[in-house]
């Protein structure tokens, strides 16, 4: 029949019919309430849950991993991060009084300390001891480099705090930067952080260049494990000049990318700076993420600068513009509100995804068998020491392209082990 062409491929050309059906989530890995596989997992590390800049004189409804909380800073400086319905009759706490020590119920007057130990119950009659028989749900808070964090998980399994060499660089200034809600789950967020393949197509081939043209060559890719997560290694040529490019995912839901500056013109040693990011779940189908940011006071930025999220990392552009130069935001929501893994063809680029995942899943697996995840710190043992940076090499070109590939690889492997 003219004008209609006949499938070529049984089952592929116009397979829209037996192609329609869409299975779960994968829920082991994605979903992240409390008592689910995921949730707990997460639970066991500390979480940023908001910048300190953020808490003033009226406290601040939050959302995290499903739990509806409150936070805010007491008369004496002391971060409380309670559950939100009131142990009395279940009034909300952004409607309480910050007080000097805690923070107090507008209903009937209950007065909670930042641990959820009942201070006071004005209406009670003298002598009442009912306030020692209830608490408010509340967790344990830590404040770092302008970030609240928070320990969410089962009291007896706290772990320390991992400190990351990139908060303490000499030259560098550790600042809160940007905070922006995607509308869909953490996983394929962190997904994003292990595939630099995209940095050459999403950023640069397929939507214009959006940082610089150096992003568009295609890149040599490797990844590796670390005790802390994994690395990605993408190395570039341009030219004699041959420009390798370190990310560390650091497991459960953090990652840290140098600043999209590389134009990759001169040679350079490792150079950071870096931004750290945290893919703090709010629900199973919305995140939060959250920087800290290395900063040159040379840079003369104000805090509003620094604040404020990359191209297109956000909400903040019109639907026709995305669409028309699509970023991070739009590649990754649209990849439905909870990634269909089942429905996904994975290629040889994907392998830093698959290596991501098993990790998370793996940390899932040991937190159900009542073990730590292996990248979970029981002891300080000083700075953890993470491979993130940008360097660019004078090496030139090999003739035989397979060599000059065999070259990069190398060349990546080096930079990414700190030779
Ligand atoms: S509901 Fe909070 S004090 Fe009564
Ligand atoms: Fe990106």
């Amino acid at each position: 029949m003219a004008g209609v062409t006949e499938p070529r491929r049984d089952g592929i050309a116009y397979g829209g019919y037996l192609r329609r059906d869409v299975p779960p989530e994968d829920a082991e890995l994605t979903h992240v309430g409390p008592g689910t596989p995921g949730g707990e997992y997460l639970r066991r590390f500390w979480q940023p849950v908001i910048f300190a800049r953020d808490l003033g004189e009226v406290p601040r409804r939050l959302r995290i991993m499903g739990e509806d909380l409150v936070c805010f800073r007491d008369g004496r400086g002391r971060v409380g991060l309670l559950h939100l319905h009131c142990a009395h009759r279940g009034t909300s706490l952004e409607y309480g009084l910050i007080s000097a020590e805690g923070i107090r119920c507008c209903y009937h007057g209950w007065r909670y300390d930042v641990d959820g130990t009942v201070l006071e119950t004005p209406g009670e009659p003298a002598g009442s001891r009912l306030r020692e028989r209830i608490g408010q749900g509340a967790y344990p808070t830590l404040e770092h480099g302008g970030l609240i964090f928070a320990y969410m998980g089962p009291p007896a399994r706290r772990p320390v705090f991992p400190r990351y060499d990139v908060y303490a660089l000499p030259g560098w200034h550790l600042q809160p930067a940007a905070r922006f809600e995607l509308p869909c789950n953490w996983l394929q967020i962190k997904d994003n952080s292990m595939d630099p393949v995209h940095t050459s197509f999403l950023h640069a081939i397929s939507s214009g260049y959006q940082f610089t043209e150096a992003f568009g060559a295609l890149a040599e890719l490797d990844w590796e494990e670390r005790p802390y997560g994994m690395i990605y290694i993408a190395t570039r040529r341009i030219g004699d000049l041959v420009w390798v490019r370190v990310a560390d995912f650091m497991a459960p839901n953090v990652h840290q990318f140098t600043r999209e500056i590389e134009d990759a013109t001169t040679e350079k040693s490792a150079s950071r700076p870096v931004v750290i990011r945290w893919a703090v779940p709010i629900d199973d189908t919305h995140t939060w993420n959250m920087e800290l940011a290395q900063v040159d006071p040379a840079w003369k930025l104000t805090p509003e600068q620094v604040g404020r999220p990359g191209f297109g990392q956000s909400d903040d552009r019109s639907y026709e513009e995305r669409q028309r130069h699509p970023a991070d935001f739009d590649a990754q929501s649209s990849q439905r509100e909870i990634a269909v893994h089942a429905l996904e063809h994975l290629a040889s680029t994907d392998r830093g995804v698959i290596m991501l995942r098993k990790i998370v899943r793996d940390g899932i697996r040991a937190v159900a068998a009542g073990r730590d995840p292996r990248e979970l710190l029981r002891e300080s043992r000083g700075p953890i020491r993470t491979a993130c940076q940008d360097v660019v090499l004078r090496l030139p070109q090999e003739k035989d392209p397979e060599a000059d590939q065999q070259l990069l690889r190398e060349t990546g492997r080096k930079v990414g082990r700190g030779g």
